[in-house]
């Protein structure tokens, strides 16, 4: 045990013991710039319950921080509200060490963590709406199957308003801050959004259904606790409403361009349909996939409306940048977009033909014509692509009054 980690109270009987990863910069193609935390929670009722884990190689630090509370022998419930290993990594091990009386999970984390991990021990399956009393205090809980994986769920303190919302309302951000209210808003938006549409936005319906729930289910918060980033104990309401606002999905003024471009073909192209939009009055984000990571995309079309992807041909095939983003946005099925492709050739031209295989794919209604040159676009062709911006600018202004 290392004397120097400290756990950080979070209310009367909760106490922040998780690790931070100040070094992580990619969580499954997502890009972290920031680290991230892993956040586990211990409840100092009558009965001891460490609330989710961290990975693996963070085991030390988190039992350290427990040990500056309690000796974490006296454990007596460990309750995993998400088996993903970020979170369950080190559990195999903790268990063994601290032999709780109970290990808790939803009926999906229970098939996970023994199939996963593996845990070797009977787990106590807890359903939609389950209690758990800690003598003093009482848990209850509430699956989110989906959210993000069918094992999620939530677990709520009652006495002290403590929800403990796993991944949700989390975000990749390493801090010595632990609490929102000490971080510079612009960066806790930057971050929640980011997560949300890297993680989230592919199960946005159910978002939108989870939230009708909490809000009638009367649970009050005085803190949401999730399982990465900072506690929120100040602005709740402010974060679950942004969920509410980015599950819905509805388009706004705003498109953004990918493209990849071998000799800057396809680059001309793509700054006339961005001069046609934005005199269009629409906000342009212009992605050059040389400069930018597909997380950056996936954030700015979280609150956009059309998406245009451009790409010369290379070897038959779009760039690899461009199958790469358009993988990676399909998998995240954003709902809603107007949009088109375009781009550039040599001799064969097959790149704008798979990128509008992969539009469709995604539902992306398709404004106006596809425009593919031969070499380089002459002032005709630009002229058709600054009258394409100007076009998807108009769709989308229909579009948002509509939708
Ligand atoms: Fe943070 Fe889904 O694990």
């Amino acid at each position: 045990m290392e004397e120097f980690y400290k756990a950080v109270r979070v209310s009367d009987h909760v106490y922040w013991v998780g690790a931070i990863d100040w070094t992580i910069r990619d969580f499954h193609g997502y890009l972290t710039r920031r680290g991230s935390t892993y956040n586990a929670y211990l409840i100092t009722a009558d009965k001891i319950t460490l609330i989710d884990a961290v990975k693996k190689p963070f085991r030390e630090e988190m039992l350290s921080r427990v040990a500056s509370v309690v000796d974490p022998g006296k454990i007596k419930y460990v309750i995993s509200n998400h088996s993903e290993m970020d979170h369950s990594g080190c559990l195999p091990e903790v268990i063994e060490l601290i032999n709780p009386e109970k290990v808790v999970a939803s009926p999906m984390g229970s098939k996970t963590l023994k199939e996963l991990l593996p845990v070797k021990r009977e787990i106590t399956v807890v359903k939609d709406g389950d209690r758990l009393n800690l003598g003093n205090m009482n848990l209850s809980f509430m699956e989110t199957r989906m959210l993000h994986w069918p094992d999620s769920m939530f677990t709520y303190l009652a006495e002290e308003h403590v929800l403990f919302s796993q991944d949700a309302f989390g975000m990749h951000l390493a801090t010595s801050e632990r609490f929102d209210d000490e971080i510079e808003e612009a960066i806790l938006r930057y971050e929640a959004a980011t997560y949300y549409a890297n993680i989230i936005l592919p199960y946005s319906s159910l978002v939108l259904k989870l939230l009708d729930r909490v809000a009638s289910s009367g649970m009050e918060f005085k803190v949401i606790a999730p399982d990465h980033g900072p506690v929120w104990r100040m602005n709740m309401k402010g974060i679950i409403e942004l969920y509410g606002q980015w599950a819905i999905q509805k388009p706004a003024l705003k498109t953004v361009i990918v493209y990849a471009t071998m000799w800057h073909s396809t680059e001309l192209m793509a700054r006339a349909i961005a001069e046609g939009l934005a005199q269009g009055g629409i906000a342009v984000k212009l992605m050059s996939m040389d400069e930018f990571h597909r997380s950056d995309v996936v954030y700015e079309l979280l609150e956009a409306g059309a998406l245009v992807v451009g790409s010369s041909t290379l070897n038959n095939n779009m760039l690899p940048h461009i199958a790469d983003v358009l993988t990676y946005i399909r998998g995240l099925k954003p709902a809603n977009l107007i949009g088109q492709a375009f781009g550039s050739y040599g001799w064969s031209g097959e790149a704008v033909g798979q990128i509008l295989k992969e539009l469709s794919e995604m539902k992306v209604e398709l404004v106006g014509d596809t425009l593919s040159v031969r070499h380089r676009p002459d002032g005709e062709v630009l002229k058709k692509c600054f009258s394409l911006g100007t076009l998807i600018a108009e769709k989308l202004r229909e579009k948002v009054t509509t939708v």
